[in-house]
């Protein structure tokens, strides 16, 4: 018999049994959360660099989203779309694709980031049959890449550590995501990303155009890119491509959007390379309520209803208590001008981390867009030289920064081999000051960190 879980027993429990070994001693047990901070049942105070994994965008227990979650659930928490409309949807939709705008004038919701990409692409899919092109199936991806953790996600995403798990016989079609520290062969970044466009180029040339559906993308990379993008010229350039083959441009801005880089979209960034769809999660909910989104523009949508509507379903899609939070998160973001001010605060932070270098030997980029940052954690700067994969660089630098209640989401990508990140990205509300004492225990955790490699790994 599974034993009861309680807050002073060594046993692991609930979820945490399906990753934690026999042994091992249970996470600290959560208790409240207001603000940048989070508290355990011991009292024990942590305070969130990440925003959970990028989601809790305008920290705990925001009133206006407190009282619109109250508010809706005192109403309605659930009509199924295809019964009823419900309000909370109707003015999410309006104020999310103004906001988005670029002609993305429909919103389908659904409860996650890898739903979302996964929704996204059907529709995509369902539009070429409508539109006379039903050749059209395959979807190239980068490399590396994140799209989520459904199996079709999984192979979009390039990852070997997911290659067990992929449905028999499927493979993602990659091509190379254009770096801006370790390029190869030396080249500048720009030369680099103009290749990687290229190289997409000819990967839809040699799968044969009239074949390809989609080509999908992370504008700011996330947890397997470390918060690295490309000039704008490699947006617009793989942007003219698409349209020289009629292959659809996906921007999965799943970590991106939601005013993190300091607009709305990061596509917004980069006039003339505009998407054909757009996924949404994390942000648009605040860790309130499982929320995320496909926005499509009406040609498309109108095209798909009139060819028989995209019926395909989930439970909680267009959810009206999920939605009256997403509505209630937007309108507090706008409300306190938290886009705009993210460019500032992003400025601060990333000197605030450059400043390390003196002292951080093991510190070799500081990089990002608004309030998505990451540093790279190297062997030697000058090099450029990683650390040993053995090491479990994220996972041991997360641990030392919790001790001393510093909360870090990450996780190793793609095995370590595009290098080692550090996501560094704060609620939207962080105050210069919240930045400093995030930085003040980011230094800490890697001094210690470094203090415990083992002797000769560093030059
Ligand atoms: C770019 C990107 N797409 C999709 C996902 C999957 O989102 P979810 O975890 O909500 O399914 C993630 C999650 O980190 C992501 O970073």
């Amino acid at each position: 018999m599974p034993t009861e879980p309680s807050p002073t027993s060594p046993h692991v429990a609930g979820m945490q049994r399906f990753w934690t070994p026999a042994g091992e001693l249970p996470l600290a047990r959560v208790s409240r959360a207001e603000g940048l901070y989070v508290w355990d049942t011991t009292g024990r105070r942590y305070i969130d660099a990440t925003s959970g994994p990028v989601a809790v965008n305008l920290g705990h227990a925001n009133p206006r989203v407190l009282r619109a979650l109250q508010d809706q659930a005192a109403s309605v928490c659930f009509a199924y779309p295809t019964a009823f409309e419900s309000e909370s949807n109707v003015r999410l939709t309006a104020r999310l694709t103004e906001q988005a705008g670029m002609g993305l004038d429909c919103a389908f919701f659904v409860s996650s980031g890898s739903e979302a990409v996964e929704k996204c692409l059907q529709f995509a899919r369902r539009h070429a049959i409508a539109t006379g092109q039903g050749t059209r199936f395959k979807v190239i991806s980068r490399n590396p890449s994140y799209h989520g953790s459904t199996r079709t996600m999984m192979a979009l995403s390039a990852d070997p550590g997911y290659a067990a798990l992929l449905p028999q016989g499927q493979t993602g079609i990659h091509v190379p995501a254009p770096w801006s520290y370790r390029t190869p062969d030396g080249l500048d970044p720009s030369s680099y990303a103009n290749q990687c466009a290229e190289a997409l180029r000819e990967r839809i040339q040699a799968e044969v155009p009239e074949s390809v559906l989609a080509f999908i993308l992370e504008p700011v990379m996330g947890f397997c890119g470390g918060a690295d993008y490309a000039s704008a010229a490699y947006y617009r350039r793989v942007r003219e491509i698409c349209n020289e083959f009629g292959v659809l441009l996906i921007y999965d801005e799943t970590i991106s959007g939601a005013g993190r880089t300091g607009k709305f979209l990061a596509a917004h960034w980069w006039p003339g390379a505009e998407p054909d769809l757009v996924t949404l999660a994390k942000g648009i909910g605040g860790g309130y309520c499982p929320l995320a989104a496909f926005l499509a523009p009406s040609r498309m949508v109108d095209a798909v209803t009139t060819a028989g509507g995209f019926h395909l379903g989930h439970t909680h899609k267009g959810h009206p208590l999920a939605c009256a939070v997403g509505l209630a998160v937007l309108e507090e973001t706008l409300g306190q001008g938290l886009i705009a001010r993210a460019n500032d605060v992003g400025v601060y932070l990333r000197s605030a981390l450059e400043s390390l270098r003196g002292e951080i030997p093991i510190l070799g980029n500081v990089r990002g867009l608004g309030m998505l940052n990451a540093i790279e954690i190297v062997a030697d700067p000058a090099t450029k030289a990683m650390l040993p994969r053995s090491i479990d660089v994220i996972g041991r630098i997360q641990a030392l920064a919790r001790e001393d209640g510093l909360l870090f989401y990450g996780r190793r990508t793609h095995g370590g081999r595009f290098g080692d990140f550090l996501m560094v990205t704060p609620p939207l509300i962080a105050t210069p000051a919240d930045l400093d004492a995030m930085v003040a225990g980011i230094r800490q955790a890697l001094r210690r960190f470094t203090a415990e490699l083992p002797p000769g790994v560093l030059p």
